[in-house]
């Protein structure tokens, strides 16, 4: 591992840290909130940061984990590339669904809150139908192993 890639992974721990220091913060919060609404928009902070932690935390196993010799590993990437595109159909099918459902209860809505929370849901949804694409396209780019070979076919061990 590079000088580089340890100062990023320890820059991503020092990061994993805050998350889970504002975590606790808005958990507490939002068991403490008297409305509704307040309640809503600190659950939507709170997955958030858990959702930073994790992707946090999944960044630095991809980082420190190389794959040595193993066959049944590479294997089971492929097996899991197959099944995430089969997956993602019908995730984007669940996807198209809400952001329909999502507008047209944003015709029949009044109050400006429960709007403006509506209104972000839907955004949200739509973002990730665009991010489903872009990360699989990702995914599918990316070498089965986290170290590239002379050939594509390499499976290359850890030396360090
Ligand atoms: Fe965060």
């Amino acid at each position: 591992m590079t000088g580089k890639e340890e100062k990023l992974i320890g820059l991503m721990r020092e990061q994993i840290d805050v998350e889970k220091r504002n975590l606790e913060a808005l958990a507490q919060a939002e068991n403490e909130a008297k409305e509704t609404a307040v309640r809503l928009a600190l659950m939507n902070m709170r997955l958030d940061t858990w959702k930073h932690q994790k992707f946090l935390e999944g960044m630095i196993e991809m980082m420190t984990t190389t794959p040595c010799d193993e066959w049944s590993a590479k294997v089971g990437r492929y097996a899991g590339r197959v099944k995430l595109e089969r997956d993602l159909e019908e995730f984007m099918n669940d996807e198209n669904d809400m952001i329909k459902l999502a507008n047209e209860a944003l015709g029949l809505v009044n109050d400006p809150l429960a709007a403006f929370l509506l209104e972000k849901l839907k955004e949200e949804e739509e973002r990730r139908f665009g991010e489903l694409e872009e990360l699989v396209t990702l995914i599918k780019q990316s070498p089965l192993q986290s170290k590239k070979g002379k050939k594509g076919t390499d499976v290359v061990c850890d030396t360090d």
